[in-house]
């Protein structure tokens, strides 16, 4: 049983399937897989070419639509009013799931009024288009400005959260809005897998060092969409109701937070916090 994590009376599963360069046959097959394995949150984007296929493999498992939690992600180079509202059409035709469930922005684009975007994005939800609405990469000033604007709620915020990046700010603003926060690249892409305190901590719960690495995420109520290939990583990954982290491993995880531990990053990224 995955537990949920809870904004704005929203509840999104607390573990979901990243699918960034899943493609093709394989990404539908792994999706349908991870339904089997009891995922029921996934994580697409415009950008990453695979909308189609991850709608696929949700029909393809035969769970009930309203079981699982699927989000997608508008391209930065989409945010404009008129472009926004067409992708999010495509998107809706691409996945064949009915409406989204969550609707996020992937990335901030200086180039286009907030004030526009977020219209738009209003906009996508009163044409039942989508159920809720969020941002991806948005730091404290802008998440507050978008508050600002929206009418309707924004519930998430997905930014990339592992044990090498200190995200409290950001953190700490989401929660004052009452918008969840979804951790992507929750393993520092894989990152996390071999280092020896997370090694040292699993041991002690029969844990691999990645299961730890999403634990300690989950306890603070953080959503992770952890990305893989293979199939026994899936099961692995969602297998991490059954133990709990003391206080003094959670602060000893702490102390792998460094300056250099952010791994996405782009010419367009914003200022981070
Ligand atoms: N909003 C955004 O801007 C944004 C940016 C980046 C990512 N995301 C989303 O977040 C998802 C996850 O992030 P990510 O793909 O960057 O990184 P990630 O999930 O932290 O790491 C994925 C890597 O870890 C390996 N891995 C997975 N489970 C493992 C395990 N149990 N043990 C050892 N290695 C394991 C995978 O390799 P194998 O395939 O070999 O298992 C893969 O190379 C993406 O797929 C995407 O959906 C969003």
């Amino acid at each position: 049983m995955i537990s949920l994590i809870e904004a704005h009376g929203v509840r999104i599963p607390a573990v979901g399937l990243g699918t960034w360069e899943l493609r093709g046959r394989d990404c539908a097959r792994l999706v349908e897989q991870a339904v089997r394995l009891g995922y029921r949150h996934f994580d697409t984007a415009q950008l990453y070419g695979n909308e189609r296929e991850v709608g696929e493999g949700v029909r393809a498992s035969g769970i009930a639509r309203e079981e699982v939690f699927v989000v997608t992600k508008v391209a930065p180079e989409n945010l404009a009013p008129g472009a926004l509202l067409r992708s999010v059409r495509d998107s809706v035709r691409q996945l064949r799931l009915g409406e989204i469930d969550l609707l996020l922005l992937h990335w901030p684009n200086r180039e286009v009024p907030l004030e526009d975007t977020i219209g738009a994005l209003v906009g996508a939800k009163r044409d039942g288009l989508v159920r809720q609405i969020g941002v991806s990469n948005y730091t404290v000033a802008l998440l507050e400005k978008a508050d600002r604007l929206a009418e309707h709620r924004l519930v998430c915020n997905q930014i990339e959260m592992h044990p090498y990046l200190d995200q409290s700010k950001v953190v700490a603003a989401c929660r004052a809005l009452d918008m969840a926060v979804v951790a992507y690249s929750p393993i520092a892409r894989g990152g996390a897998k071999h280092d020896a305190v997370l090694e040292r901590i699993g041991r002690a719960h029969g844990k691999s060092a990645a299961q730890v690495s999403l634990r300690y995420l989950v306890q603070q109520r953080i959503g992770v969409i952890p990305r893989t290939t293979k199939v026994e990583r899936l099961a692995e990954n969602i297998d991490i109701f059954d133990f709990e982290l003391s206080e003094t491993e959670m602060a000893e995880i702490r102390t792998l937070a460094r300056p250099d531990g952010r791994i996405v990053d782009w010419d367009w990224s914003p200022q981070w916090d």
